[in-house]
């Protein structure tokens, strides 16, 4: 099953009672959600504390995307805080087989996020123990950028190693996916597709994950 995660970054965070409401309504999957430290990448958005009250605001699992700097450090947090997935950066990550264990261990499932430059072989130590790769369409950091079509030969790949090899891994695609450009990052192979601006920039929340759906499915 494809699953549709809307990333919060793009909400209207006056209203995130309201606005978690609607996309849990409209039928979203997983709410994405975008920590950043003003170090790894350069913008601040939220910690622990806001995580746990989202938790409050909705029964989706959370998809807890980290672009902070020595991820390890703030796993456990995020976790207790409600994420239930939680991926961390192989460019910021000092162990990537530690921190997914750490994860694991501690109730979530793990993910690793790869930038679009980062080639997928820096996967190879973890692709058995993850549960989760997310590959990033735009460079980190804030909402509403282009899509890079030169990721989607990286789907390509990663799907056909996964698929080879039997891993129970899916694939999450993040930044850039509109109604217009999905289909192709799903014939690509993805099966989880992150959209900030691409849902919460648009009238009508049901309407557009309707159109979503009709494109991957
Ligand atoms: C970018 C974030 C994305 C972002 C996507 O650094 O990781 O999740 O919210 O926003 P759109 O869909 O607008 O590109
Ligand atoms: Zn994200």
């Amino acid at each position: 099953m494809k699953k549709i995660a809307p990333s919060i970054l793009s909400a209207d965070f006056s209203r995130l009672k309201e606005e978690l409401e609607a996309v849990e309504a409209a039928g979203a999957d997983l709410i994405h959600v975008d920590v950043m430290d003003g170090h790894f990448v350069p913008n601040l958005t939220i910690g622990p504390m806001v995580v746990e009250g989202l938790r409050k605001l909705t029964s989706l699992p959370l998809d807890v995307h980290l672009m902070i700097a020595e991820p390890e450090r703030y796993t456990e947090a995020f976790v207790q805080a409600g994420g239930s997935w939680v991926t961390v950066h192989a460019e910021s990550c000092a162990s990537l087989p530690r921190a997914v264990k750490k994860i694991r261990q501690l109730g979530a499932r793990p993910g690793v996020v790869l930038n679009p430059s980062t080639p997928l072989k820096v996967l190879d130590p973890v692709l058995e123990r993850v549960d989760l790769i997310l590959l990033m369409s735009v460079h980190p950091g804030f909402g509403g950028q282009a899509f890079m079509p030169s990721v989607l030969r990286k789907i390509e790949r990663m799907r056909k190693r996964v698929d080879r090899n039997g891993y129970a891994v899916e694939i999450e695609v993040d930044g850039g996916i509109k109604v217009e450009n999905i289909r192709r990052v799903s014939e690509a192979g993805a099966d989880i597709f992150v959209l900030g601006t691409g849902i919460f920039k648009t009238k009508d929340y049901s309407e557009t994950i309707r159109k979503l759906r009709r494109e991957i499915e």
